[in-house]
């Protein structure tokens, strides 16, 4: 299993008062599949994503990443390993805007120790999503599609071991979605990447291997 979840539980308080945004989640994933979670807005898809990737800590149960007790390591050594084996693809690409294409694919490599060749590979991994001519736009001088391929091309260039993605073609028009789509599917799996998706696409999810869907926080089907 390349990635884990046990007994996954978070809450948030606002005053006083507990809101339970996930209740008891597990999920185990082997390297290289594809799933797909899905369900109704407000139900903890991004939440939950965001704690299996790292970004955010469970109130109780366990993240495994490679094996390792990801959401127990220190805010350091869990830094340090999602800058190194996690790909994460926001909704709303989320590029730094002061920053040329091949500079935001650059950043990610530039925060990974030891790191060699980063302008060669971020323009490789710009041209894998077919934008060795845009390395040079800033994100305001880009598409909502090549943005979102700017964002594939710079979770990609560390070679993670997982890639998430949270709606990754939300903000794209249909035809948009599917030059994305098409090529996240094709980067992991010319490079065994595991892809855990969002989306509420039926289409998209039906691609997958595998299938959740969570309601209120708690999975109510799973395949
Ligand atoms: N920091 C927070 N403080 C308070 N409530 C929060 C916080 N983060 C999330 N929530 C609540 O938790 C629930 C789940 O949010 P989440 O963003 O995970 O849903 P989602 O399934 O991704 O929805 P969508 O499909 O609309 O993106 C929502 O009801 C939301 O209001
Ligand atoms: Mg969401």
């Amino acid at each position: 299993m390349i990635l884990e979840a046990v007994d996954i539980h978070k809450s948030v308080f606002m005053g006083d008062r507990e809101i339970r945004i996930l209740s008891g989640i597990s999920l185990a994933v082997s390297a290289g599949d594809s799933i797909a979670i899905t369900g109704p807005s407000g139900s903890g898809k991004t939440t939950l994503l965001g704690i299996l990737a790292g970004l955010d800590l469970p109130g109780s149960g366990i993240v495994r990443l490679l094996g390792q007790p990801f959401s127990e390591m220190d805010e350091n050594a869990r830094a340090l390993m999602r800058n190194g084996k996690v790909g994460f693809v926001f909704q709303s690409f989320h590029l730094l805007a002061n920053l040329t294409a091949l500079e935001n694919v650059s950043l990610a490599l530039e925060v990974v120790p030891g790191s060699r060749d980063i302008r060669q590979r971020s323009q490789h991994a710009l041209s894998m999503v077919g934008l060795a001519d845009r390395a040079e736009h800033l994100p305001s001088q880009l598409s909502g599609g090549e943005q979102q391929r700017v964002a594939l091309a710079r979770a990609m260039v560390i070679n993670p071991a997982v890639l998430f993605a949270d709606e990754p073609t939300g903000n794209l028009d249909h035809g948009t979605s599917e030059m994305v789509i098409e090529m996240l599917f094709s980067l992991c799996r010319e490079t065994g990447a595991t892809l855990v998706l969002v989306s509420h696409d039926t289409r998209l999810a039906d691609r997958c291997d595998s299938r959740f869907r969570i309601e209120a926080g708690k999975f109510v089907s799973g395949s």
